[in-house]
């Protein structure tokens, strides 16, 4: 077992169907810590860095399109085995078949408008939660550093900076 960090999103769907509150309810009650998140509306570049590795692939374009059609909200997931728990708890890609009580057997309407991504290996989720901030300047990898700088001071300091905003 060791502590890992690994990107998750909720998708335009679940975002439109008021269950963000939800889906953290079940990373939260599963030892999962949010900590870092932003609500933003991804552009197609934006869309497009983040998913390169499908470009070709005959889903990529609805998945574009999907993916920019209203808000999301992106964020970090903190615990033990945080990047194969969160998958576990997402449940299948295809929501006809992920296991009864999975987010996506849950919230998911198809395979495209399916609730939730989450980092499938480590390599990915470096990656994902490391993708250029600077490029769109409205991400919330640039929150998320500074959360992260954040979580790390003394109690005291930690009260000051939260103060700060
Ligand atoms: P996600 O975990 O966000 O990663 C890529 C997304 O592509 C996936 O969830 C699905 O929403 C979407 N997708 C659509 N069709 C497929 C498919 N046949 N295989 C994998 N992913 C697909």
């Amino acid at each position: 077992m060791s502590i890992e960090k690994t990107l998750s999103i909720i998708k335009p769907d679940a975002v439109s169907k008021n269950i963000i509150g939800k889906i953290i309810t079940r990373f939260e009650d599963n030892g999962l810590y949010l900590v870092a998140g932003k609500l933003l509306h991804l552009s197609d570049d934006d869309a497009g860095g983040f998913y390169q590795e499908h470009k070709g692939k005959p889903f990529y374009e609805d998945l574009i399109k999907f993916m920019t059609s209203g808000p999301v909200f992106i964020q970090v997931l903190k615990g033990e085995d945080a990047i194969i728990k969160n998958r576990e708890l997402m449940g299948d890609t295809d929501p006809t078949k992920a296991k009864k009580g999975t987010i996506r057997a849950d919230f998911a309407n198809s395979i495209d408008a399916n609730a939730v991504h989450g980092s499938d290996s480590q390599t990915s989720a470096i990656r994902e939660i490391r993708r250029d901030p600077e490029k769109s300047g409205k991400t919330p990898y640039q929150s998320c550093r500074a959360l992260f700088v954040i979580q790390s001071l003394p109690r005291k300091k930690l009260l000051n900076a939260a103060l700060r905003g």
